[in-house]
């Protein structure tokens, strides 16, 4: 049986090379003598498939994705064109909406991550005030909380469009539910998440600078709280799992020299009852001590690796898996 390739999103100015930031990944994983493919990522955004895999060559056997996130339907489409050449996307499309969407992962992942509730959209439509208190009485009805999508967050908007102070105040938690739906648009994925805001180490909710921040991670370079440069966020470590082993474990891309040290004895088990074989979870530990908490799972292959992490051992892993 042949050895799993990776398919990289390919340079939309130069398709024969991979996109400058999956460029590193694919330099390290042909030192390592694995073989890699692109993709043309506008092209599978744009729900044309077939096209997208026209480089990767026929009956190319077992392959992962490492590249920007797809939507779950677009990721449903990349793996039916592959299929279709004889290839084998090793994360089926149920696989990757089950990491990639909250509501996919949360029943498993209960108890371990805060408790959310979620209100499915058709678009991007802001719920209305009855949903959206029916959702803040799922979490209690009081205290604060934190508004996403069910794959991403606007952390750069803090205050505008993330940050409830006071789930009771349904005034201001549909005014910032609104300017979330707002600047997510058309890219607002399955629908709007609250989840209970929980105190972690190195967060403070006065200092997610809404201002100056560029897209994920831009501002990693010294929260104004001085603790790490999560700028105001928790300090997370991201954990990668290959077949329910923690395969790399290393910091959040948001603050990529920062030592994590997650304990991960109660995550493994229900990385496992999840059962996708490359999954990633940032975990964040408690403010007060009682330990570590899954902020988020995701897919691996979309998950951005933090510069500088040495990901041998991780590639390694997915072309011997
Ligand atoms: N329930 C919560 N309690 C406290 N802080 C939270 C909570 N959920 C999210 N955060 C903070 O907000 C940040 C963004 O949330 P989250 O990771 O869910 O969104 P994201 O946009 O998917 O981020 P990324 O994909 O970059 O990791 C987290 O890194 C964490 O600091
Ligand atoms: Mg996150």
């Amino acid at each position: 049986m042949s050895e799993p390739a990776i398919i990289f999103p390919a340079d939309p100015l130069n398709p024969r090379r991979p996109d400058p930031h999956f460029a590193w990944e694919a330099r390290m994983l042909r030192e390592l003598g694995g073989g890699h493919h692109l993709v043309d990522h506008d092209a599978l955004l744009a729900g044309r498939a077939e096209e997208a895999v026209r480089r990767v060559p026929r009956d190319s056997g077992p392959l992962w994705y490492r590249g920007w996130m797809l939507p779950s339907a677009r990721y449903a489409d990349f793996a039916a064109a592959l299929t279709a050449r004889g290839g084998n996307l090793l994360t089926s499309a149920p696989g990757y909406a089950a990491a990639h969407e909250l509501p996919g992962w949360y029943g498993v992942f209960e108890g371990a991550t805060p408790a959310s509730a979620w209100i499915p959209s058709d678009g991007p439509v802001a719920p209305g005030p009855q949903e959206l208190a029916q959702a803040a009485s799922r979490l209690g009805g009081h205290g604060p909380a934190i508004v996403k999508d069910y794959v991403k967050s606007r952390k750069h908007e803090w205050h505008e469009a993330c940050y409830v102070p006071e789930l009771a105040d349904l005034t201001a938690v549909g005014r910032v539910v609104e300017r979330f739906v707002e600047l997510q648009g058309e890219f607002l994925a399955g629908g709007v998440v609250l989840r209970r805001y929980e105190e972690f180490e190195g967060a403070h909710t006065d200092a997610g600078s809404d201002a100056g921040s560029g897209p994920d991670g831009a501002d990693s370079t010294g929260g104004p709280g001085g603790t790490d440069g999560a700028g105001g966020r928790a300090v997370e470590a991201r954990v990668w799992w290959l077949d329910g082993r923690p395969v790399l474990v290393g910091p959040h891309p948001d603050a990529p020299r920062q030592a994590v040290e997650p304990d991960l004895t109660d995550i493994r088990a229900l990385v496992r009852r999840l059962g996708c074989r490359f999954v990633t979870t940032d975990l964040a530990s408690r403010a007060d001590g009682s330990g570590w908490r899954v902020v988020e799972v995701g897919d691996g292959q979309v998950s951005d690796l933090p510069r500088g992490i040495d990901a041998s051992g991780l590639l390694a892993a997915l072309i011997a898996a």
